[in-house]
């Protein structure tokens, strides 16, 4: 089983007003149980993705509207949101976010399923007669992004691409391309999106184009389930490709009843770096997510993490109602040797915000990569 969290733990410890930690215990207990992967949330990568647990016990204990997601990466909080009929705003720096999950929180009928499929089979035939004749095409990459992939792999998505390029629905094209995002990694060098250290795999002819069209079938069984759980009539979902530190500028200052959402965990992640190989083969530019993405492992500091939550919680706290709530998932931080542990932060930081933490939850998180154990917190606040 995948899991979303690396090792999320069952939680150790509560506080603040009873209710409200027992919801966010609650939440943490259930996302260190259950499975991770159901309705679409399991289908593309996506680093520290939300687990769907965190969010539906949350969103079930918590009213609020609409639902407010400023670091929505792969949309969990989304689909979510859109299971149980509430309205949600999905905000993201990163380009290839949004672009997964309009494909996730899209719920579709049993025809327009079929059709995809039909687009998707078409697109993988003519894939295989490309492969079978050596059709010579060339890849949207640099000569460094190149060096991912074997040779015959690159021709192989290369060809895979054009021929999306073809299909005329924008809808089932821009599927198509997610679809062929999900593959891109287990077909390269790469180990993994978060470890890039290469790795010789066999990847024999054929292979990318069978990876496409199993994930193309498994898309349409995962917006089945979807479509199943989805609460009519259908609540609508907004995504804007924006910085999270400029929130007013998508959504309503005072408007957002909860802001449920993941930041990134300061000095663990590197989203620029993780989905760089991907934005090209989307045409996606990522030079502002270079410049404001936060708490970059490439470059956070304890000062830089510091200033960076404290904007985001003046941010959030701008957005949201004045009976508002803002629930926060969030890892400690890990900036060169220093830890910084992120429900201490948060309680220091937010009175400059305006904002006060009235209850958390905080699990223990089995990280693999050694060195004293770190926990992920889940922290709600208010205002006084
Ligand atoms: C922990 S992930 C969110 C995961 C998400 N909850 C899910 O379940 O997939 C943090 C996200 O913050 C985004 N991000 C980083 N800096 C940002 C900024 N300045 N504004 C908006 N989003 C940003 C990253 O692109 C990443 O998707």
């Amino acid at each position: 089983m995948k899991r979303a969290l690396s090792g999320l733990l069952p939680p150790t410890r509560k506080s603040g007003e009873p209710a409200l930690a027992d919801t966010l215990f609650e939440a943490l207990t259930r996302a260190s149980a259950a499975d991770v992967d159901a309705l679409t949330h399991g289908f593309h990568a996506w680093p520290a993705r939300m687990h769907r647990c965190v969010a539906s016990v949350v969103l079930d204990g918590l009213a609020g509207a609409p639902v407010v997601d400023p670091f929505c990466g792969g949309g969990t909080v989304l689909i979510e949101a859109r299971v149980r009929g509430r309205a949600a705003i999905g905000v993201d720096l990163n380009p290839l976010a949004l672009r997964v999950s309009e494909v996730k929180v899209d719920v579709r009928d049993a025809s327009s399923r079929a059709a995809f499929l039909a687009r998707a089979n078409e697109v993988a035939q003519s894939s295989r007669e490309r492969v079978k004749a050596r059709v010579k095409v060339r890849a949207p990459l640099s000569r460094a992004q190149v060096a991912q992939w074997h040779p015959h792999v690159l021709l192989e998505l290369a060809g895979l691409r054009e021929e999306i390029a073809l299909v005329k629905e924008r809808r089932d094209r821009r599927a198509l391309e997610v679809v062929l995002s999900s593959i891109l990694t287990k077909v390269s060098r790469a180990r993994s999106d978060t470890d890039e250290r290469g790795r010789e795999k066999r990847i024999g002819r054929y292979l990318s184009t069978e990876l496409f069209a199993r994930k193309a079938a498994e898309l349409v069984e995962r917006w089945a389930a979807l479509e199943a759980a989805v609460a009519k009539p259908k609540s609508p979902v907004s995504l804007y490709e924006h910085d999270a530190l400029a929130l007013h500028e998508v959504v309503k200052p005072g408007s957002a009843g909860l802001v449920l959402t993941s930041p990134p965990y300061g000095g663990t992640y590197d989203y620029a770096s993780h989905h760089a190989a991907r934005m090209p083969w989307l045409g996606l530019d990522d030079r502002a997510l270079l410049r404001g993405e936060l708490g970059a492992r490439r470059r956070a500091t304890p000062a830089s993490w510091d200033a960076e939550v404290r904007a985001m919680l003046a941010a959030t706290a701008r957005a949201l109602a004045a009976d508002g709530l803002v629930v926060l998932l969030l890892g400690d931080a890990q900036l060169d040797r220093v830890r910084v542990a992120a429900d201490e932060q948060l309680a220091r930081l937010a009175p400059s915000a305006g904002l006060r933490a009235v209850a958390s939850a905080s699990a223990p998180r089995d990280d693999r990569r050694g060195g004293a154990a770190r926990e992920e917190h889940l922290i709600a606040l208010a205002r006084p």
